[in-house]
Formats: structure tokens, sequence, C-alpha cells
């Protein structure tokens, strides 16, 4: 076994020393947490699921255009990412009222919205990731005004891309969140996609029967977690049915 240098450990991931400059290794973990940390967990397979969803995901919206900090898969639980200066705030971006819009605004979940909605929150564990204005990024010095244009640009792009991505499967993407970073090349910078995208950070819901396919069931105690889980990898096309090398791409739904 390769020993690395940990150099953080996350609520769902462990951040190594990669083995080349400017790269770490995620390793995803079967561990859960929702409502800030009050609630704990495992949901078991999940590290294993959650890496070869996000590799996925990210590999696609690389081949669109977006970039991204994948570089590839290791094994089953880790893969190889670019080193990136984590921008502190995470982006939502929402399709349908659910979860904190619904709650915030006395909305009844599953309403979809007339337009996507982008927010920001400051990442913050302390503090509760609280929601912030592109005036409070500004005036805090987190981020120029064009970084925020092209954040939002990105998120706009990734929205589309996925929505059309889920829909082919039978899944309405209802909202997610996604994090970027700063790449540092000589002496350019640009702006790329960081972290994941797995059912950890997004809505899933069945297109036909609005089955909740994400962490939401951890969160609400509704049975049949990791079932969840795999069923979108199922439905991906990236779940191994017989052996490891059983790719069959994604299911497309008439
Ligand atoms: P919310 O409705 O709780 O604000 O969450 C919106 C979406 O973003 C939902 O898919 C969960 C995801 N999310 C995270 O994964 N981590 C976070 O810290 C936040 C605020 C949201």
């Amino acid at each position: 076994m390769v020993r690395r240098r940990q150099l953080f450990e996350g609520k769902a991931k462990v951040l190594f020393e990669g083995p080349e400059p400017g790269t770490l290794v995620a390793y995803f973990k079967d561990d859960a947490s929702a409502n800030n940390n009050q609630k704990q967990g495992v949901i078991i397979g999940k590290g294993v699921i959650n890496n070869r969803i996000s590799e996925y995901l990210m590999v696609r919206l690389g081949e669109v255009g977006i970039p991204t900090h994948f570089v590839r898969r290791l094994n089953m639980r880790e893969q190889l990412v670019r080193a990136v200066e984590i921008i502190p705030f995470k982006v939502v971006v929402r399709n349908i009222v659910a979860g904190s819009l619904a709650e915030r605004f006395g909305m009844e979940e599953g309403k979809p919205l007339p337009r996507s909605i982008v927010e920001f929150y400051f990442k913050d564990d302390v503090l509760g990731d609280p929601m912030v204005l592109e005036e409070h990024i500004t005036a805090f010095g987190w981020s120029t005004p064009q970084e925020i244009d092209e954040i939002m640009s990105l998120s706009l792009r990734i929205n589309d891309f996925l929505c059309g991505l889920f829909m082919g499967i039978g899944i309405k993407l209802v909202d997610f969140k996604i994090e970027f970073g700063r790449l540092w090349e000589e002496e350019s910078m640009r702006i790329i996609l960081a972290d994941e995208i797995s059912p950890d950070n997004c809505r899933l819901w069945d297109l036909k029967t609005s089955e909740k396919l994400d962490k939401d069931r951890f969160r609400q105690d509704l049975d049949r977690i990791e079932e969840a889980y795999q069923e979108v990898a199922r439905r991906l096309g990236i779940l191994p049915e017989g052996n490891p090398g059983d790719f069959q791409g994604p299911h497309l739904v008439q």
C-alpha cells in the first residue's frame, strides 16, 4: 500500500499529498453528515459510488469544455485531482423548490422555478455556512467581480449540461452544490470546478415518481439509502453489475 501524507480530513473525504507536484489524492469515505454535523452516520459503499459518479460527471463536463480538477481515478475510493486554491464560498444552483429554499420562504417542495437560482454560501462550519451576497464576497476580498461572473457562467453551464444528462436517465436535477478553485499556471490563473458532484451534494428525484435518490434519504431518516446511491450509479451505467469491467453506458429513458 502506498503511504501518503494526509493534508486534510473533511466530512466525506480525506485529502492526501499527490504523487506529482500540484496534485492531491482525494479519498472518498462512507461517512455521512447532515445539518452542519448534527447528524452523523455511515452509508455503506457510498465512497466507492461517489468516487465513480463524480469521476463520470467531471469527465463528461470536461468533454463539453468545463475545466475541472479531476485528473484520473486511482482505485475504488481514490482519485487524483489538481491542487487548487479553494475559493471560500460554495455555489448552490436550484431548479425546483426544495430544502432550505422551501423552508426559508414557506414554499412547497417540488415546484419548478421559472428560472434557475444561483446562491452563494460562505464555507465556515462554525458559522454554519451562512448565505452571502456578491457584495459580501467582493467587500471581504474573497473573490473579484470578474471571478464571480466566471463562476456564475460556469455554474449555469454545468446546470444546463447536468439537467440534460440526468433527464436522459429519468432523473430530475432539483438542485446541487459545487465548489470552485483557482489554478495557477505560471503567471496566469483559471477558475476550475473542484470538490465532487455526487448524490451527497445534489438533489436527484426520479422523473416519474419524484422518489428521492440522494442524501435527503439520510437527512430525513428514510430507508434504502444505499440503494438510492446505487440506483443513480446504475442508471448512469457505472455500477459494474457482473465484474468491474462491465460498464454499460447510461441507461437512456424514453
Ligand atoms: P439546501 O436546500 O440545504 O440549501 O441545499 C441545496 C443543495 O445543495 C442540496 O442539493 C444540498 C447541497 N448542499 C451541500 O451539499 N452542502 C452544503 O453545504 C449546502 C449549503 C448545500
